[in-house]
């Protein structure tokens, strides 16, 4: 049997809303949500092993190769581009990239001070708007920065809001829609085709059912 596919994903939430769609690739999905501190998972019986990692660590590892594939945040790529296939939009980690500041604070007349995981999004984002801002790097809990006093504005994720409304913030604006996608080393796309393209076929999303497919309650179907 070939060398297993080796696959790598980002621990956290989008890792459980992503193992449905590998159980229906044929995944041992109950190896890869055991609650421990292994940072690889095998599924033999599917020909697959799992490297769990930092979201932000998946592009490397599939671009230098460590990986065949892996699933990522496009917000991930956006502040980070790679050289990798995206050849799949997997629907799931769907949420929102927004500027956000303190509740009824407008924003300085000056230069803001802006908060970010993704000093180059937020850095492009003000460009284009044609706005000067100070951006400052962080690496998480950003909605604290404007509760301190240590930014005016925040660029960050936003998936239920509840971060922001618990930390007396508010959007302001949009940045991006950002979802997972499927990421590809481009070697093991052309070279281990024969296992990745059906791979990747497995776990596209089925197309939403036609009106016409759909059976009326209590009756036959057409
Ligand atoms: C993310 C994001 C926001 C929060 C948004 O942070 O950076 O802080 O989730 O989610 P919500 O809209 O559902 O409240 P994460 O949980 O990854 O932790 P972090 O603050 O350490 O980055």
């Amino acid at each position: 049997m070939s060398a297993p596919l080796t696959i790598a994903l980002p621990k956290g939430r989008v890792l459980r809303a992503v193992a449905p769609l590998l159980l229906r690739a044929g995944a041992d999905t109950a190896a890869l949500l055991a609650d421990d501190r292994t940072l690889v998972r095998e599924s033999p019986a599917a020909g697959l092993r799992f490297l769990l990692l930092k979201p932000d660590d998946v592009p490397t590892y599939v671009e230098y190769g460590a990986a065949d594939l892996g699933v990522c945040g496009r917000d991930v790529l956006m502040e980070r581009p790679s050289d990798i296939y995206q050849p799949l939009d997997l629907g799931v980690g769907r949420c929102r990239m927004v500027v956000a500041g303190l509740v009824g604070r407008p924003a300085p007349t000056g230069v803001p001070r802006v908060g970010t995981k993704y000093p180059r999004i937020a850095a492009e984002h003000f460009a284009r708007r044609g706005v000067q801002a100070e951006v400052i790097y962080l690496q998480g809990s950003v909605e604290l920065a404007p509760v301190v006093g240590l930014s005016d504005l925040i660029v960050d994720l936003v998936e239920t809001g509840a971060t922001l409304v618990q930390n007396g913030l508010e959007e302001r604006e949009e940045v991006a829609h950002v979802s997972s996608v499927l990421v590809v080393n481009r070697a093991a796309y052309k070279l281990r085709h024969e296992r990745v393209r059906p791979f990747i076929e497995a776990l596209r999303p089925p197309p939403p059912a036609r009106a016409a497919d759909r059976v009326a309650p209590g009756g036959a179907g057409a």
